[in-house]
């Protein structure tokens, strides 16, 4: 896992109870060390019988809290000055034992006490058997909770331990990660934005079984709705088929030709401050779609014809009523990138064009790297070196915090 700036040097507790999604809480604490949070854990005795403190001090690095009378180095009242430190305490996994203590304002052990004394967010992920998890009395504990600002992170559908299924299981520590940006995000820069961001590919339909398509895999559209997110936007995400999870905090629209996509984006561009258009639209589509599927014969050509232009239409929106504000295009070229870019930027009417040369190595479609360019409206040129899409996804929204200020 790569450094995840909204992350870097955040203090976090992380609350583990006793449940045997314990083990996954390992992962969500290395994931979030990785990613550059400093992670505090603090197990309940119950949570020591399924996972040891050391799996925990060697993920972190620091050293975990067991016992609320043990002496302690860095602080002689743990639940007080870690709870005051902390910017977020997540309890991953949440029992219906400890939901229900906190919702009752129990404290009789280190976690508790802490969630009593805090001032910090709170996330829970709630893990039990369905049985618990549906009881009345943890439904209305879960309530309470909630109506006290409390975030609650699932529990997902799926197998449980003791064979059952239903509701009951933690959510994935992936997308915890996804809760814990978006709570961590949202004061930042984008707080109270409407980002509309497009990824992905069109298809446009040949047959009932063909289509015309291209290889995006919509990664750098993923990134950019993500990056948004961190920054405490509304986000949009607007998907061609794509086979990626959608980030914690987003709504998702999914559509398949480039007329979908020019309808979803003009109807949720009316709201939008910016939009982000990174969508590999189809230039062209089959002139007429045959309702049977084309059988196998000698040569066969196709009658094409061209696709609305989105970002056309978005300009031609935003001079009646003035948004978005901040219009991004992409442009995928292949040659002469910057002047055609630079073209494009000008024709689009926008304020920022994202150009890339995906005949380069790293660069482009179905690859976790990108390199890129970016020009504004001002002519003002950076070019980027070679990154990851989510890095290149920060310098993008970085940008875009920048021209909205202009
Ligand atoms: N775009 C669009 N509608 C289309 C095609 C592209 O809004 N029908 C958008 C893309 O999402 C991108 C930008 O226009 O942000 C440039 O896309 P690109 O494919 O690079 O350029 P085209 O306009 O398609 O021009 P060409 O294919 O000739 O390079």
């Amino acid at each position: 896992m790569e450094p995840i700036p909204i992350l870097k040097g955040r203090r976090i507790i992380l609350g583990v109870t006793g449940g045997i999604a314990a083990y996954k809480a390992a992962d969500l604490a290395s994931k979030l060390t990785q990613a550059g949070a400093q992670v505090d854990v603090v197990m309940t005795a119950a949570a020591t019988r399924f996972v040891t403190s050391l799996t925990f001090h060697a993920l972190t690095g620091r050293p975990v809290w067991t016992d609320w009378w043990a002496p302690t180095p860095e602080t002689a009242i743990p639940h007080v000055t870690l709870g005051e430190v902390a910017e977020l305490v997540v309890i991953a996994p949440a029992t219906a034992n400890f939901l229900a203590k906190m919702a009752h304002g129990l404290a009789d052990d280190l976690l508790s006490a802490l969630c009593l004394s805090t001032r910090a967010p709170i996330l829970v992920a709630p893990a039990m058997d369905v049985g618990m998890w549906g009881h009345p009395a943890t439904q209305e504990n879960v309530e309470r909770l909630r109506s006290r600002g409390v975030a609650i992170a699932g529990p997902a559908y799926g197998r449980m331990a003791s064979g059952l299924e239903g509701w009951g299981r933690m959510v994935e520590p992936m997308e915890l990660l996804g809760h814990i940006r978006r709570i961590l995000g949202r004061e930042g820069p984008l707080a109270g934005k409407h980002v509309v961001v497009t990824a992905g590919p069109t298809y446009e339909p040949i047959d009932p079984v063909r289509f015309i398509g291209n290889r995006s895999s919509g990664r750098q559209g993923f990134a950019l709705a993500q990056a948004a997110l961190d920054r405490g936007a509304e986000v949009v995400l607007i998907t061609g088929p794509v086979t990626l999870e959608t980030p914690v905090g987003a709504r998702r629209i999914d559509v398949g030709t480039a007329a979908e996509m020019a309808e979803a984006v003009w109807r949720e561009c009316a709201e939008a401050d910016v939009l982000l258009m990174a969508a590999a639209v189809a230039d062209y589509r089959p002139a007429q779609m045959q309702p049977l599927k084309i059988k196998k014969g000698a040569a066969l050509s196709l009658e094409l014809t061209s696709t609305v232009d989105i970002l056309e239409g978005v300009a031609a929106r935003r001079a009646e009523r003035g948004k978005p504000r901040v219009v991004v295009g992409f442009a995928a070229e292949t040659g002469d990138v910057l002047r055609n870019a630079q073209t494009k930027l000008q024709a689009k009417g926008l304020d920022l064009i994202v150009a890339n040369d995906v005949t380069e190595p790293g660069a482009g479609f179905a690859v976790e790297t990108n390199r890129v360019t970016l020009i504004d409206a001002h002519g003002r040129v950076e070019p980027l070196p070679l990154m990851s899409k989510a890095a290149v996804a920060e310098a993008i929204l970085d940008r875009v915090v920048q021209l909205l200020k202009e």
